[in-house]
């Protein structure tokens, strides 16, 4: 079994992009900058807010974090919004999710220009990566194609089966996949049988939120494994996947911590370098 080590490509890749971000600074004058917008104290949110800190601070994206209160208006948060919209120093904004209940994410989400959306949520952004049109795109389905493509995996012609059909990750990984010329089954809490679809799959996306839910039988034999799920249990993290047995099966795992979650924050990266060159160049 090869490890997808998605912690090792996605620094090298940072480390590249570093290299770009120092050269434009030095011919746009100024920095990329990334607004991150977190509301609440959600433990999972707070450590991955301060990694994808860390990463900005790695290849010198500039960021600030706006951390509110759970119980944050609407309208408060809509006005903040509106404010990093407008500035002109900000070329990508970020809300954290999951967000406090009695905001409307959709809204909010919609709310961010289209031009600063570093995580290709906004409607008008999906809708053009739906129709297989240049946009910025989600960054775990970006990370995940990225990694598959730094191992030469040419998914052409295999059979995909995506567990999970989230916005961020299950319905765009589908979408990425069968652009690339994969066959796609996407299973999900009313599938039937789920082993009856994960047996046939070449590739294996697993974005279920459910603690080591793939086993080793549910796996063919060679298939590649790409697992997206981060679990707290016992206080140790763990995938969606049990690695131990599916290790045994698999031809390529990607693991838990290590595999997607740094792939999601270079993405991440990437698409704030991605709107901050369209932003300074015109
Ligand atoms: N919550 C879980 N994944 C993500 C992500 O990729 N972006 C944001 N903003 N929130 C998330």
């Amino acid at each position: 079994m090869i490890l997808l080590d998605g912690a090792k490509v996605a620094h090298e890749r940072n480390l590249m992009l570093k290299e770009m971000i120092e050269k434009d600074i030095l011919k746009y004058k100024r920095a990329p900058s990334l607004s991150i917008i977190l509301v609440g104290d959600n433990p999972a949110s707070q450590s991955y807010v301060k990694g994808k800190g860390k990463a900005c601070d790695l290849v010198g994206i500039t960021h600030k974090l706006y951390n509110l209160k759970e119980d944050i208006k609407e309208s408060e948060l809509s006005t903040l919004i509106e404010e990093l919209n407008h500035d002109d120093n900000v070329d990508g904004i970020l809300l954290q999710l999951p967000i406090s209940k009695h905001l409307n994410e959709s809204k909010l989400i919609d709310l961010i220009s289209k031009d600063k959306d570093a995580d290709g949520f906004h409607v008008v952004n999906q809708g053009y990566l739906y129709q297989k049109k240049p946009t910025i795109c989600p960054a775990t389905p970006k990370g995940i194609m990225t990694l598959l493509k730094s191992y030469d995996i040419n998914v052409s012609g295999m059979d995909a089966v995506v567990i999970g059909r989230s916005n961020i990750v299950g319905f765009p990984i589908a979408r990425l996949l069968m652009d690339a010329g994969a066959t796609i089954t996407v299973c999900h809490r009313q599938t039937k049988d789920l082993a009856f679809h994960t047996r046939t799959a070449d590739l294996l996306i697993v974005s279920a939120g459910r603690a080591e839910l793939v086993t080793q039988d549910m796996v063919k034999p060679g298939a590649i494994v790409v697992d997206v799920g981060v679990n707290r249990v016992d206080g140790k993290l763990v995938g969606d996947v049990f690695f131990q047995g599916v290790s045994q099966v698999a031809s390529y795992l990607s693991p838990v911590p290590k595999g997607v979650g740094p792939m999601t924050i270079n993405a991440l990266m990437e698409n704030t370098y991605e709107l901050y060159l369209k932003h300074v160049q015109n």
